[in-house]
């Protein structure tokens, strides 16, 4: 059995659409990963041959407040579960971000790149990263970027809305490359069937900055593109600092014999019109 957490969130979602009765899901409700006993303890009990950890503390400025918090759900619990996994001689899964680099490097960031976070929810998910692979070296780290979908809100469906209202300003010096989650769910798949642990980066092909996602996303729901003006970064200040440079790429992937993800604007696509229609 595969045992799904954060089942209520973007990810969970897909995996529960693509895995249907093949998985059990577990939200919020049911496993709270703030407390991290419970999450040992939740899959020593169960007894899963796979848990995937869809479950994360994701409020990215919220965090700069809350790193205690955001710690445990993102570190504490998640080096619990892997834990348990080793022990029950069950499959760990699990997810991190592009947010572990500092986005100072010229090119694109590779699994062996050094991991430098500038905000507490970089912080939180490299630790979480490096718990999960102190108690078990077989746990899979999948790092993701731009994550996005056509069930949540989402940068997609926050510009869909101001878009449709009117003028919008977006940052325009930060890039990175957008994943959907319904193609992360089949990466993941691959890379679980073909036994691969350890740190991958998981991205769709494709780079892109916020302003000009923006304006793509405008253009599939048949809005009017000029409505997005570029800023800068320094021109909109959040509690937390971003990576100007979010982009991933593998070095592991295709010596895996994986596949990469797709360019990211067919599932765009389909995503801009899902969250149209809802
Ligand atoms: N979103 C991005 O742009 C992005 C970028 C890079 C990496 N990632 C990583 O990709 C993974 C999936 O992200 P996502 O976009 O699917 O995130 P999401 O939509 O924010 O979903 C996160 C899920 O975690 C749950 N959660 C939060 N706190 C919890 C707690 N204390 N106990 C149990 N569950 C808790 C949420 O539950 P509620 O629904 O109850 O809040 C939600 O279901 C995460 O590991 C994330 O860090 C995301």
């Amino acid at each position: 059995m595969i045992l799904v957490t954060g089942a209520s969130g973007q990810l969970g979602t897909a995996f529960r659409k693509r895995l249907g009765d093949r998985a059990e899901y577990l939200d919020r409700s049911l496993l709270d990963l703030s407390e991290p006993d419970a999450a040992g303890t939740t899959v020593r009990a169960l007894r899963p041959d796979t848990v995937i950890n869809c479950a994360a503390y994701t409020a990215v400025d919220r965090a700069q407040d809350e790193e205690d918090i955001a710690l445990a759900v993102n570190a504490t619990a998640v080096g619990e579960m892997a834990a348990a996994c080793h022990d029950i001689g069950a499959r760990f899964v699990t997810y991190s971000t592009d947010y572990v680099f500092d986005g100072t490097k010229p090119g694109s960031y590779v699994e062996s790149d050094p991991t430098t976070p500038i905000n507490a929810y970089g912080r939180t998910k490299l630790e979480g990263e490096q718990m999960a692979l102190a108690v078990n070296a077989d746990s899979l780290v999948i790092r993701t970027s731009w994550v996005m979908s056509g069930t949540h809100r989402n940068f997609a469906a926050v510009m869909l809305e101001l878009i449709a209202k009117g003028d919008v300003t977006v940052v325009a010096d930060q890039h990175g490359r957008p994943t959907l989650v319904d193609d992360l769910v089949v990466g993941t798949m691959r890379a679980l069937d073909a036994g691969v642990t350890g740190i991958l980066h998981m991205a769709n092909a494709g780079t892109t900055s916020w302003y000009e996602l923006a304006r793509t996303i405008a253009d599939i729901a048949g809005l009017d593109p000029h409505r997005v003006a570029p800023c800068t970064t320094a021109d909109y200040p959040t509690k937390a600092a971003r990576p100007l440079n979010s982009v991933l790429d593998s070095e592991r992937i295709a010596a895996l014999g994986l596949a990469p993800l797709p360019d990211f604007h067919g599932a765009l696509e389909a995503a801009v019109h899902e969250l149209l229609a809802s």
